[in-house]
């Protein structure tokens, strides 16, 4: 990075920058390969489920195929005959719930839904593309099609909902949630329609299909192991900008781009997500939590190598890739209301950076590099800057 001025700065970390090139250029070599790979369908983040090191990925694939047959049989059992007592939990040896996958789903209209729920959660761009303002797919976030677990999984999720929540202060259903991941994740605001999909449709139906169809079997009184994006404890040290760069640079610059644009192939599909900037998830998604986001990246990044970073590592770099411009907080354009004002009001009690003034930008304006005293008070999506969008 050329910036001359990162802050927050305790250690400038300009030799570990150096470093950090040196091994992102020779690690570059290798994931040419993998995204090469990646691109053909031959590299897949399903097979790549993180946290699997300890384990012959072999192995577990035959202990959950056993754990799922082990349940239906004990359904059909209790079907028969109550008194062989309800099914058994498919749980495999890795101790998590073990999801029906879309190959399973039926020869039927409601198999029908849910391989569309699929099809919309993989490629989100395509399938909802008239409510997509940014790059993203739902399954940029939730690894595996939303089947692995400590990347937020759909099966955890199918049970969990009615549920109350924080953030708008009610009872939320499936539908609401989703509708929530549109307008923050998927940055709605910026797409062709300008909104989320439209209420009681389609979209909301298929996906909510897909997910009930994978937690088949699964306790309604949820909170199953696995479920989110278990947050490491805060270390000692805090969370440091200078630092996470040079993780950035050594672990995910070559995947992810240094400018955090990510990577699309020639024909435009999206080959590695963007992390910040037009593309990326907006300043209301819980991701631009430093803590949620060093949730997801300690379990699920580098890709394939989830758990390799440390606690450190994973909450310097995410708090290194959120304190970068990305599209406006869509409360703030709603509302009407300054950036300080949104940032009292959505953004106190979590620590992220909304709302400060990094590299002399004052983030949440939707206008990168901008000086803070020439930052119009109401901001606008950062996409209408651009003419691409
Ligand atoms: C930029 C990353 C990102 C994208 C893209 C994304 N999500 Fe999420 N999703 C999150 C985060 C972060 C959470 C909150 C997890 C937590 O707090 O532990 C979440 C939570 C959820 C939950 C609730 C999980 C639970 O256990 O309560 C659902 C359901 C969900 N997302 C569905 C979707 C759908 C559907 C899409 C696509 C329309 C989508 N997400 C796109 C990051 C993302
Ligand atoms: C080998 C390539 C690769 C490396 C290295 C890598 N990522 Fe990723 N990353 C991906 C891919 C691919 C996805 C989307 C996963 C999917 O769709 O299955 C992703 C998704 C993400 C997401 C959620 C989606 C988004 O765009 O916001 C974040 C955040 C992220 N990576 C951060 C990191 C961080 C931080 C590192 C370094 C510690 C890193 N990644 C290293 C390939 C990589």
């Amino acid at each position: 990075m050329t910036d001359p001025n990162p802050q927050p700065t305790r250690d400038p970390g300009r030799t570990t920058g150096r470093r950090a090139i040196g091994a992102a250029i020779a690690a570059a070599a290798l994931v040419a390969v993998g995204a090469g790979l990646y691109a053909l369908g031959i590299y897949d983040p399903i097979a790549q489920s993180p946290d699997r090191g300890t384990h012959q990925a072999g192995a577990i694939e035959l202990a959950k195929d056993e754990a799922r047959a082990d349940h239906l049989a004990s359904r059909d059992a209790y079907t028969n005959d109550p008194a062989a007592g309800p099914p058994t939990l498919p749980v495999g040896q890795d101790g998590y719930f073990v999801p029906r996958t879309v190959d399973e789903a039926p020869d039927n209209e409601f198999g029908d839904s849910v391989r569309r729920g699929y099809e919309v959660f993989t490629n989100t761009q395509t399938n909802a593309s008239q409510h997509v303002g940014n790059g993203m797919n739902c399954a940029n976030c939730h690894l595996g099609a939303g089947t692995v677990p400590e990347s937020a999984p759909m099966w955890a999720a199918a049970v969990e909902y009615p549920a109350f929540r924080g953030k708008n202060k009610i009872i939320n259903t499936m539908e609401d949630r989703i509708h929530g991941c549109f307008t923050y994740s998927m940055n709605a605001q910026n797409s062709p329609s300008g909104t989320p999909p439209p209420r009681d449709g389609d979209i909301y139906k298929d996906l909510q299909s897909y997910f009930y169809f994978m937690a088949e079997g699964a306790p309604l009184e949820g909170n199953l192991p696995g479920r989110g994006y278990p947050v490491p404890p805060e270390p000692a040290q805090g969370y440091d900008i200078s630092r996470g760069e040079a993780v950035f640079e050594a672990n995910c610059a070559v995947c992810h781009s240094s400018d955090g644009s990510g990577r699309q192939d020639p024909n435009g599909r999206w080959i590695f997500p963007a992390l910040w900037g037009d593309d990326a998830y907006n300043w209301g998604a819980g991701m631009h939590r430093v803590n949620t986001a060093a949730g997801f990246i300690k379990h699920n990044m580098p890709l394939g190598r989830g758990g390799s970073l440390t606690d450190q590592e994973a909450w310097d770099v995410a708090a290194y890739i959120n304190s970068w411009e990305r599209p406006a907080d869509p409360r703030q354009l709603r509302d009407g209301t300054s950036v300080a004002e949104t940032d009292a009001q959505f953004h106190e009690h979590t620590p992220n950076f909304y709302g400060d003034v990094i590299r002399g930008d004052l983030l949440g304006d939707g206008v990168p590099g901008e000086p803070t005293e020439q930052a119009p008070s109401t901001g606008r999506p950062l996409g209408e800057q651009t003419a691409s969008r």
